[in-house]
């Protein structure tokens, strides 16, 4: 017995000194880590904090608690137009930073047509399949030139009725709730009804039918559970966790059965509908047997393409709409011009919604204060290096504009955060006299990766607040002060609801 418990002594301590040892290495492997960051790695000389540096725990833990990007503005505050974020990762307020890192790369130095995308925040589940925001630069210009022409100008007026309907349900809903401004309405979750709508019909060939049932459509409500579990997956990924993330998507894979369950249903009845539908999604069905593209992928496309085309329009109305009425300066422009332009609200349409310039002031300074996508349009620099803003980068570095640091860097914009929508009336050279930077506004992005929907955008924003401003008087409900402050963003904006007043406004017309 003495033995024994003197053998189990021994392996105890064993089991105890290789622990420490193990202990040891792995302190000694993170020291080692954090001096040749500090010291050694080549981005050493860019400006940044030192623990940002050292360490990429805390920009993912910035990301995971949805406050990175404003965080990372006032590291712009401090440091100036670029920012070391991480061991390996800068970002950029400087605007020519946005034709280098994003734009067409021909001539020069340049090997490689464009930087490609950081696959840390794009394939962080590895399993998922690829979409037109994911693919790599080969797929993702097949996928773009199958697209273009249901984003066309032709095919948008094809559109239009389709557009107009929901549009003509959303103000029919409103008139019907407002209860002539005695009731607070959640504008957000109105908009959001809509856009949904309209893309579900231009993608699915199918309403979401929000706006019918006045309620969010469980898909929606998914969606935006699994974009938050997205953004744990890329600061996991991001911290050198990448195998954790594929179990932990193993694991709780199993809770995105619903989800699939809608999209296999929604996808298979769009694909029996008439052929040559002219929206949004044609383009690739129309290739689905040329390029063997599977049934997953169609589904991760057709859902990508719903998602980028309606949450962020409605997080621009929503922004433009809190913006106007905490402004009543502004809105009073806006009234004006909107009610002087038109006899009744049958007369707003694509077309005519184009000509109002204040509108699209409104909306452009509504883009720059609350951009749909605040950040993580991370790119990686090609082998060999590159130039950005003026200095030389080597590869394998992570590199980005950050919209909400560029949109607030008191180099690019005077009075950076105020709401000044006159600021976008002015030409470029008078703009610069007067402190802005227009072109450091690049909410669609630019280059080949740049948004495919961006008339769409304009034109369905436009449309949809022109109605409203004709329509109603609107008013911000206290409860919405400080709408856009009390906010987080887990890639996309984690909105809370905007609640406003309607009055409808009484018009006397001559009989
Ligand atoms: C205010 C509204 C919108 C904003 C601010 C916006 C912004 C952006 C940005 C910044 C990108 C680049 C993403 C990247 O580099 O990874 C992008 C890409 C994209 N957007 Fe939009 N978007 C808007 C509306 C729309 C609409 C209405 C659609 C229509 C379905 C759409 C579809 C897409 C698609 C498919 C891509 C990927 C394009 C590609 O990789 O070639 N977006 N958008």
């Amino acid at each position: 017995m003495a033995k024994l418990a003197e053998a189990s002594g021994v392996v105890t301590s064993d089991v105890a000194a290789y622990g420490i040892l193990a202990a040891f290495l792995v302190v000694a492997y993170a020291v080692a880590g954090v001096v040749y960051n500090l010291y050694f790695h080549p981005l050493r000389n860019f400006p940044g904090p030192r623990l940002h540096a050292a360490s990429k725990f805390p920009w993912a833990i910035q990301q995971t608690l949805g406050i990175q990007p404003f965080e990372t503005q006032k590291l712009h505050d401090k440091y100036g137009p670029v920012v070391r974020v991480g061991p390996n990762h800068l970002s950029y307020t400087d605007p020519r930073a946005w034709k280098d890192i994003y734009g067409h790369r021909v001539g020069g130095e340049s090997h490689v047509a464009e930087m490609a995308k950081s696959h840390t925040f794009t394939r962080s589940l590895r399993k998922m399949p690829t979409t037109i925001a994911s693919a790599d630069r080969e797929e993702h210009s097949r996928f773009r030139r199958a697209l273009a022409h249901g984003f066309s100008d032709a095919s948008m007026r094809q559109q239009e009725p389709l557009i107009m309907q929901y549009v003509d349900l959303l103000l029919d809903r409103l008139h019907r709730e407002c209860s002539d401004g005695k009731k607070k309405l959640n504008m957000e979750a109105w908009y959001n009804w809509t856009t949904f709508d309209i893309v579900g019909d231009l993608v699915f060939g199918q309403s979401f039918n929000c706006l019918e049932d006045v309620a969010n459509h469980p898909w929606i409500d998914f969606i935006f559970k699994m974009i938050k579990f997205a953004v744990l997956t890329i600061s996991v990924t991001y911290v050198g966790l990448g195998e954790a993330v594929q179990w932990m998507y193993a694991v709780g894979g199993g809770s995105l059965k619903t989800v699939m369950k809608y999209n296999n249903d929604m996808l298979t009845k769009r694909l029996s509908m008439e052929k040559e539908r002219q929206d949004l999604f044609e383009g690739i069905v129309q290739k689905r047997e040329e390029w063997n593209i599977s049934f997953e992928k169609l589904v991760s496309n057709a859902s990508l393409l719903v998602l980028a085309g309606s949450e962020t329009t409605a997080t621009t109305l929503s922004g433009v709409t809190y913006l106007l009425l905490a402004h009543p300066e502004a809105l009073k422009k806006l009234q004006e011009e909107v009610r002087s332009s038109f006899k009744s609200a049958d007369e707003i349409n694509i077309n005519s919604a184009n000509s109002l310039t204040y509108m699209l002031a409104a909306l452009n300074e509504a883009l720059r204060l609350y951009p749909p996508v605040a950040s993580g349009l991370v790119r990686e620099v090609p082998l060999g290096g590159a130039k950005i803003a003026g200095r030389f980068v080597p590869g394998g570095t992570m590199v980005e504009v950050q919209q909400w640091s560029m949109n607030h860097s008191k180099e690019n914009w005077n009075d950076p955060w105020t709401f000044r929508p006159e600021r976008f009336l002015d030409t470029l050279e008078e703009a610069a006299k007067a402190g802005n930077r227009l072109d450091a506004l690049q909410a669609f992005s630019v280059g080949p990766r740049n948004c495919i929907g961006r008339n769409l955008a304009y034109a369905e924003m436009r449309v949809i607040l022109a109605r409203l401003v004709y329509d109603f008087d609107m008013k911000l409900s206290e409860e919405s002060t400080d709408w856009i402050k009390r906010q987080k963003v887990f890639a996309l904006w984690d909105r809370i609801p905007l609640y406003v007043s309607l009055t409808p406004v009484r018009r006397e017309f001559a009989s």
